[in-house]
């Protein structure tokens, strides 16, 4: 049967718009004409929803976090997973995002790598209590894929305030997404690992995921060396 033209005009215009105006809505961005009504009705709704990205505490932080629909990746989360930690802090770690586990429980690490974490930082008198560990995606990516750019970049607000809350001395980010994400770097983490280097204004070594040497146990012998720098950098700030 042929469309009449007031169903071709909703099936090509009204449908896409209405699309790309719930999309909108879903990012936080809502388009209003410019009159004082709407003017008064943003001042309103900024004085309820205070825009993400200034925090006083990691409480008011985390409470952002878990509302917060910035990317695709709420969609499909069970629960955000923001970082974990004292504050403040001298030792930050980084990785890439929750898996299923920490998706599970809402805490970063807790997995099978976060198990082997644990141990590593044992292993340089460390204790898990004692560090503060985050991601720089605080859902989890489906099927455990690495986060994407615009993905890591919409979460990025909650990173620099977690180091801006937390003060850490010195980041130790884990493998190649958190490393190239925070040095903007597109080196591999085999080679940019092992070095002090500088993100934050402050020190920044990077080493192997410990998802990655649960797979390559091989590694662990660079692991270990990069773990030994990090202690002496550690006991030294
Ligand atoms: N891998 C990560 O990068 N982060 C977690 O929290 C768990 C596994």
């Amino acid at each position: 049967m042929e469309k009449t033209s007031a169903q071709s005009f909703s099936g090509f215009v009204l449908d896409p718009l209405r699309e790309f105006f719930e999309y909108q809505k879903e990012q936080g961005r809502v388009f209003l004409p410019t009159t004082s009504k709407s003017i008064l009705n943003r001042r309103i709704r900024e004085e309820v929803e205070p825009p993400f990205g200034s925090y006083d505490t990691l409480p008011e932080l985390e409470r952002d976090i878990a509302r917060c629909q910035r990317c695709r990746l709420f969609q499909k989360r069970r629960n955000t997973v923001p970082g974990q930690g004292p504050s403040p802090c001298r030792l930050m770690l980084i990785g890439e995002g929750p898996g299923g586990e920490e998706d599970e429980q809402g805490h970063p690490f807790v997995g099978p790598a976060g198990q082997l974490l644990t141990r590593m930082l044992l292993a340089i008198e460390l204790k898990r209590e004692e560090v503060y560990v985050t991601n720089v995606v605080k859902c989890r990516p489906p099927e455990n894929r690495v986060p994407r750019e615009d993905e890591i970049e919409a979460c990025r607000v909650f990173l620099d305030a977690e180091i801006e809350l937390v003060t850490p001395k010195l980041l130790l980010t884990l493998g190649n997404c958190s490393t190239q994400s925070l040095l903007r770097s597109q080196g591999r983490i085999s080679e940019l690992r092992g070095q002090i280097r500088e993100a934050y204004g402050r020190p920044l070594i990077a080493m192997y995921h410990p998802a990655y040497l649960l797979r390559n146990p091989g590694a662990k012998r660079e692991a270990w060396e990069d773990l030994k720098k990090v202690k002496k950098e550690y006991d030294r700030l």
